[in-house]
């Protein structure tokens, strides 16, 4: 569809090539969670104490790693995945809906817990609210990353924080040691990281909430501030995601906005995940952290536009398909 729009069809056509161009050559290795997500859709999400009724609950895929790995195989990555589901039907479940994506699961162990679990609402504007049962991932231990030899072949690698913080500490410095680049989605932000931690991180990925917690600065201040406070933790580069504001690339020497694709959202869960999985698969093919930073506002905005996680991302060509029709703009 074109548009009166000349830069928005500069930009249709920029990330159409950068989703036409990701490889399979250099291989993500996803080190992390994965949840069975039991969903219901509510008029608005409940105060505390107040009871909402909802609709049907569905189960889908989710965790924040696992979401990030199907993200990048689907666009064409070449991926694996390594962490725990329990020895119970919602591990069987995950297994299957990653295989299906393209992930390499042969990393994933089954343990004698249950798979982690969420309960997520999900409100008329598409905003969620999850409350999270760590179960399987969190014997996701320091023992567990040293056992996981292949993840040292990976030549890119993305971490967050819903499996112990230690385990992703032990992860990092690995990886960062092999020659690897560590993107780090610090969510759910927690304790602020120990400086070797940060040090072993190549890209942090982060929201502006996230952002204000881990440096202690209001939402919505300097970005100067904001990127001097993350050089002082030990970081070097950080891609910021900032909602329909786009994303923001903070490095030594720069910081710059990325637009965001509007969309009619029907549900957010699981966006930032989108665009954690579409930037390892951009870097992996070789883009600079704006390209591929640009590529994840896209991707993520896709995902907007149906149910759930990981059941609401598309492959290039599906992503490429809604921005030709303008469903992305
Ligand atoms: O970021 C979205 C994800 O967070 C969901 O899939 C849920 O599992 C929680 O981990």
């Amino acid at each position: 569809m074109s548009t009166e729009n000349p830069k928005l069809e500069e930009r249709r056509a920029r990330v159409e090539a950068l989703l036409r161009g990701i490889e399979k050559e250099r291989r993500i290795g996803v080190i992390g969670s994965m949840n069975a997500d039991y969903t219901i859709d509510v008029p608005h999400l409940p105060a505390p104490g107040e009871t909402v009724r909802g609709g049907e609950v569905r189960l889908l895929p989710g965790g924040k790693s696992s979401n990030q790995a199907a993200c990048a195989a689907l666009l064409g990555a070449s991926v694996s995945m390594f962490g725990l589901v329990g020895k119970d039907d919602n591990g069987s479940f995950l297994l299957e809906r990653l295989g299906r994506a393209g992930v390499d699961v042969t990393g994933v162990a089954r343990a004698g817990r249950p798979t982690g679990t969420t309960l997520i609402a999900v409100d008329a504007a598409g905003e969620n609210a999850i409350a999270y049962a760590p179960g399987a991932n969190d014997l996701l231990d320091a023992a567990f990353v040293r056992a996981a030899e292949e993840l040292l072949d990976c030549d890119v690698v993305g971490l967050c924080l819903e499996t112990p913080l230690n385990s992703v500490r032990v992860a990092a410095a690995q990886c960062h040691e092999a020659g690897a680049q560590v993107l780090l989605n610090y969510s759910p932000c927690s304790e602020p990281p120990s400086r070797d931690l940060a040090q072993s991180v190549d890209v942090l990925l982060v929201n502006e909430h996230e952002l204000a917690q881990l440096t202690g600065l209001p939402e919505g201040g300097p970005w100067a501030e904001a990127q001097d406070a993350l050089l002082d933790m030990g970081f070097s580069e950080a891609l910021v995601t900032t909602g329909p504001r786009g994303s923001m690339v903070l490095g030594e020497d720069c910081a710059r906005r990325v637009e965001s694709f509007e969309v009619r959202a029907c549900d957010t869960t699981g966006c930032g995940d989108a665009f954690m999985g579409a930037v390892l698969a951009g870097l992996a093919s070789g883009y600079s952290l704006r390209e591929a930073a640009e590529l994840g506002s896209c991707v993520s905005a896709f995902a907007a536009l149906g149910h759930g996680a990981q059941a609401s991302y598309g492959t290039a060509d599906q992503v490429v398909d809604a921005l030709r029709q303008g469903l992305l703009g």
